[in-house]
């Protein structure tokens, strides 16, 4: 029985949290392993919309949710998002909190918008949600975890000893006010009421599910390209969203993991500040944002687009060891009469490359080579599988998995769940 990682093989936003739900159908637990509330999926079951940050998307189907220790959560909006689920009657009883992910405090926010300001030109473009502070505190051993809200009186020590050094940092360095003790302690203890419950050891319970047989899905957020280590940094996030992230961040070793499906959409947007070579300059970039819907889950900032680049998802290939992939948004393209794929850089001296560039300065500066592919310029609503589609749709997805080496298991035609077309079927998908 398998465990799948299913991760992000460009910028984000490329339909992860589509994919998981539709897998989670097969499964009996879904993991995060990254990330926080910088992550947003949007799923419509039924007409009816859900709006997910922390929790996977496992649980509108019912599934045993885990939030690993990878993670860092911020409390005030996972229960804001658990009342919600709640009110919709989503079985919110199934989240499982690991004690060691950390969590955002009311300073990391504050302290990722005041450097974003100061940084100015240079700025990075993060979310403002506090996801960079929280991280490095971690690294740097002043962070607060999960497991510290089930002792109000250690939850008050250890917000007591951050707060010690933050307000410094906050009126010293950012010019912003100090925070008050007993109100963070206050509020959080609140936080702390409502989470208890779900704090579980959720790197044994990974662990038993899969000694018993289950079927096992890790969630990624953020995506390959905005990887800490392996990404376009500095314009990445802060954790690592690679595939074997999925082991680190919900604590089971590398060796059980058995597939990784990489999503990519059949095009490329970036949020966010940051080198983007397919980039497309002149009117179908809007065209293309408009037919796609591109506009940020969490901030509703307009996206960056983009040319398919197979260099980039050769390097997501490469780097998350990817088993398959799924290809989503392909009925975006379906008006457009010529599709450029961008398959080589040019470097800035010149040479021409089908690697991913390995220093910043040639990834800054490189310019993408395009191949055209004839596009379909016909709806893709009505086809039910993959014979119905299109000639040239076939044919730009073969295109893709002749690049890159790897074949392409789901094709997302819609933004409904049924709208994804899988060549050898669901179930034989989800089962390895
Ligand atoms: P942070 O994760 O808020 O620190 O932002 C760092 C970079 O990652 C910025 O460029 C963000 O736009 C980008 N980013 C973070 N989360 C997502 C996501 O879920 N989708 C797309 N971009 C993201």
């Amino acid at each position: 029985m398998p465990a799948t990682v299913i991760v992000g093989a460009q910028w984000g936003d490329e339909g992860k949290g589509k994919i998981v739900d539709l897998l989670a159908q097969h499964s009996d637990l879904v993991c995060r392993y990254n990330g926080g509330p910088n992550a947003g999926h949007t799923i419509v079951v039924d007409g009816e919309t859900f709006k997910l940050k922390h929790i996977p998307s496992g649980i509108l189907q019912g599934k045993e949710c885990v939030i690993g220790a990878g993670c860092v959560v911020d409390p005030g909006v996972m229960v804001e998002e658990l009342d919600a689920l709640d009110e919709q009657g989503v079985r919110t009883e199934l989240v499982r909190l690991s004690g060691n992910a950390h969590l955002i405090m009311p300073w990391h926010p504050i302290i990722d918008g005041a450097s974003e300001r100061r940084l100015g030109k240079l700025q990075i473009g993060t979310l403002r949600r506090g996801i960079g502070p929280a991280y490095a505190d971690k690294a740097y051993r002043l962070g607060i975890r999960v497991q510290d809200l089930l002792d109000p009186k250690i939850l008050r020590q250890k917000i007591e000893v951050a707060l010690a050094d933050k307000n410094v940092w906050l009126e010293r360095v950012y010019d912003e006010p100090p925070l008050e003790l007993e109100e963070v302690a206050a509020r959080y203890e609140g936080y702390a009421e409502r989470l208890r419950p779900m704090i579980a050891d959720t790197s044994l319970l990974v662990d038993r599910a899969l000694d018993e047989g289950k079927r096992v899905i890790f969630e990624g957020a953020q995506a390959t390209l905005l990887d800490l280590d392996h990404g376009t940094y500095p314009f990445v996030s802060s954790s690592p969203a690679v595939a074997g992230g999925a082991a680190v961040g919900t604590g089971i070793g590398p060796t059980r993991i058995d597939c990784v499906i990489g999503v990519a959409k059949a095009y490329v947007t970036r949020v966010g500040e940051g080198p983007f070579p397919s980039e497309i300059e002149g009117p179908d970039q809007e065209r293309l944002r408009e037919l796609g819907g591109e506009y940020g889950t969490v901030t509703g900032r307009e996206r960056r687009c983009g040319w398919l680049d197979i260099v980039g998802l050769r390097y997501a290939v490469r780097l998350n060891g990817m088993t398959s992939l799924a290809l989503t948004k392909l009925d975006v393209l379906s008006s457009f009469a010529e599709l450029p794929v961008c398959v080589r850089y040019v470097l800035p001296d010149g040479r021409e490359t089908e690697e991913f560039p390995a220093h910043q300065s040639d990834f800054h500066h490189c310019r993408p080579v395009y191949e055209a592919l004839p596009g379909w310029e016909q709806p893709l609503d009505e086809v039910e599988d993959v014979a119905g589609l299109p000639e040239n749709a076939r044919r730009y997805v073969a295109f893709v998995e002749r690049e890159l080496g790897v074949e392409v298991s789901l094709i997302g035609t819609g933004a409904e769940r049924e709208r994804v077309l899988s060549p050898r079927g669901l179930e034989t998908v989800a089962s390895g």
